[in-house]
């Protein structure tokens, strides 16, 4: 799977060559808000395959089909209610992916992993907007990353992690949001988010005006995450988003994500952190302008001001990557409060930490 990935730069002639690529059974990584995806149209069994491959995707882990706009969704999915109706009028284009009855037959049946639902976003990009318009099919495309790394938000990371197994990526600059998209279901007039993204739960309620309820796997607690703040426990069910069960977003050092009392926490770490690098590791700390003054660490990675989440949000993925390139063999993780976009950060920093929580 050794071959050359063209970098486009996001103008019109590329956006067209890049479609083509698509349309012609290629896969093709492309910006979108919340962070790059790898695309592959949904229709096509070959391209899709493509993808889980490059990736080292498990298949029964469905993917997310993004629309340009909603003649593609009525080709794509059964009627619908009217809260998925709402969510769409409130939040599409943007970070929100709803999981819908799929029409028979309109998506590669790995896609949907022999579900009879099927996840759809209409992302808020004017890139990937054009390029799923040229393209003129549903585009089937996961996180640009290989299977259990951290997201890409940059088309560098993308290269990162699939330079010649993938046909292109289109450079669009830093993703905006920085963490994925929040996936809802609807069932039983309340909303059920499988995954906190880029669309809160409290901005959920207030446009759907019904219950919003989170999922266990959703908010962190999937098996491997026993104990995670901000969400209900649902352990003994099965997770409903198949992608929750699997480690994700993972530097390659042993991260543990640390939550409780800011004095303590920052205590907590500097001990551990003195302690390993006496006995030789290389240490890191993720932490908030705010508190970065008090680590002595081989790296201290400031992902943003507490006063600001979404900032933290934009760069987590980013700070994740920079441990790994700075060769980090530990790293402590500061929590922040779980509201807002601050759930979202919280459940991909307890997924990094592969359920390496400590409460001080
Ligand atoms: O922001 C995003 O959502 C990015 C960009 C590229 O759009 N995409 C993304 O895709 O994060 P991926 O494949 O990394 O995550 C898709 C999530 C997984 O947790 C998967 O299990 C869930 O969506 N999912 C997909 N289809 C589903 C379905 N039919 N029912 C429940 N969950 C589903
Ligand atoms: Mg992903």
């Amino acid at each position: 799977m050794n071959k050359e990935t063209k970098v486009w730069p996001a103008d019109e002639p590329a956006i067209a060559e890049a479609a083509r690529t698509l349309r012609e059974g290629g896969i093709v990584a492309f910006p979108t808000e919340t962070v790059y995806g790898l695309g592959a149209d949904a229709r096509n069994p070959q391209a899709v395959r493509r993808v889980f491959e490059a990736k080292g995707r498990p298949s029964d882990n469905p993917l997310i089909v993004h629309i340009a706009d909603r003649g593609q969704l009525e080709e794509l999915v059964l009627p619908y209610g009217e809260i998925p109706a709402r969510l769409m009028e409130a939040f599409w284009p943007g970070p929100l992916t709803i999981v819908l009855p799929v029409r028979p037959g309109a998506a590669a049946p790995q896609v949907t992993a022999g579900l009879d639902t099927v996840a759809v976003r209409m992302p808020a990009h004017p890139v990937a907007l054009r390029l799923i318009a040229a393209a003129g099919c549903p585009v089937a495309a996961p996180s640009a990353n290989r299977s259990g790394r951290p997201s890409p938000t940059l088309a560098a990371h993308v290269l990162e992690d699939l330079a010649g197994r993938i046909d292109g990526v289109v450079d669009g600059g830093q993703a905006e949001v920085g963490l994925e998209s929040t996936v809802v279901m609807v069932e039983d007039d309340r909303i059920r988010v499988l995954r906190p993204g880029g669309v809160t739960r409290e901005a959920l309620a207030e446009a759907a005006g019904c219950d919003v309820v989170a999922e266990g796997a959703a908010s962190g607690e999937g098996e491997e995450c026993g104990d995670q703040p901000g969400g209900e426990s649902n352990r003994d069910a099965a997770p409903r988003s198949p992608g929750m069960k699997y480690a994700h977003y993972a530097p390659r050092g042993e991260m543990t994500l640390v939550i409780g009392d800011g004095e303590a926490v920052r205590a907590w770490i500097g001990r551990e952190a003195a302690a390993a690098r006496a006995a030789g590791c290389r240490t890191g700390v993720l932490t908030f302008e705010e508190h970065a003054g008090y680590y002595d660490a081989d790296a201290v990675v400031v992902c943003g001001s507490l006063a600001r989440p979404e900032q933290a949000a934009q760069r987590l993925y980013a700070a994740l990557r920079e441990f790994d390139a700075r060769g980090i063999g530990r790293i402590w993780a500061e929590g922040c409060p779980p509201e807002g976009i601050g759930l979202a950060l919280m459940n991909r920093l307890a997924k990094a930490a592969g359920g390496r929580i400590v409460r001080v």
